[in-house]
């Protein structure tokens, strides 16, 4: 088989990342070769090295508002590595449309909520400020508009009625580092096609693959 070349971009504690570097065994369809951080300071830096992937820092920072010049270090770094694909992984950037463009259909990004609700940040706060019953996370590929690229795959969870924004955080996290490995596995493999605009996988089995969520408890539903 041959596994496609994977980048995997970082800001900060790197959990998807490790849960993607965890499935990533020998018969998954890509191959981790290159951990990139916009942060020198980012702990999944060590968690990378320790596991044998080659890890390297473009710091934004030094860059100041040079988007052009960070995203020129980071394409030569990308080169470096002969990497064919990138799943963002908590990449705290906003990647450019020429950046976006260059990559289009390899670049995958999992964000917090079930888009297209809640887009941007602190979608967790923002979850239960609107009172929603669900939440969960959303894996898609990225296009120049944040957060509305086509959709590979969701997962969602209960909001319930005691949840803090940790424990709501939690429960989603746990759905994100299940689904995350499991639709960048899909895309590597060559699976994902776009039609009209919309992510159909071939040969899925859309009950087990396409929604991870979980099952109705008995006593959420009995009335008596
Ligand atoms: C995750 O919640 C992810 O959905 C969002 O940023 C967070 C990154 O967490 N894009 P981690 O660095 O993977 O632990």
């Amino acid at each position: 088989m041959k596994r496609a070349r994977l980048a995997l971009l970082i800001s900060g504690r790197g959990s998807n990342m490790a849960a993607i570097l965890a499935a990533a065994g020998a018969d998954y369809p890509a191959l981790p070769v290159l951990v990139l951080s916009n942060r020198a300071d980012a702990a999944g830096l060590a968690v990378a090295a320790a596991r044998g992937v080659p890890t390297a820092v473009v710091e934004s920072r030094a860059f100041k508002g040079d988007r052009a010049g960070f995203e020129a270090a980071m394409e030569a770094e990308l080169a470096k590595h002969g990497v064919e694909i990138i799943a963002l992984a908590g990449f705290m950037r906003v990647l450019t449309p020429g950046f976006v463009r260059r990559w289009e259909g390899r670049l995958l990004n999992i964000h917090p909520s079930l888009l297209p609700a809640f887009p941007g940040l602190d979608t967790h706060a923002r979850a239960l400020a609107a009172g929603v019953r669900l939440h969960g996370c959303t894996v898609h590929l990225v296009t120049a508009g944040v957060d509305e690229g086509p959709i590979l795959a969701q997962a969602a969870v209960p909001v319930l009625p005691d949840d803090t924004q940790a424990s709501l955080a939690a429960r989603v996290l746990a759905e994100e580092h299940k689904l995350y490995p499991a639709a960048l596995s899909w895309l590597a493999a060559g699976r994902v096609r776009l039609e009209a605009g919309r992510a159909v996988i071939t040969a899925a089995d859309s009950a087990r693959d396409s929604l991870l969520n979980p099952l109705p408890r008995a006593a959420l539903l009995s009335t008596q």
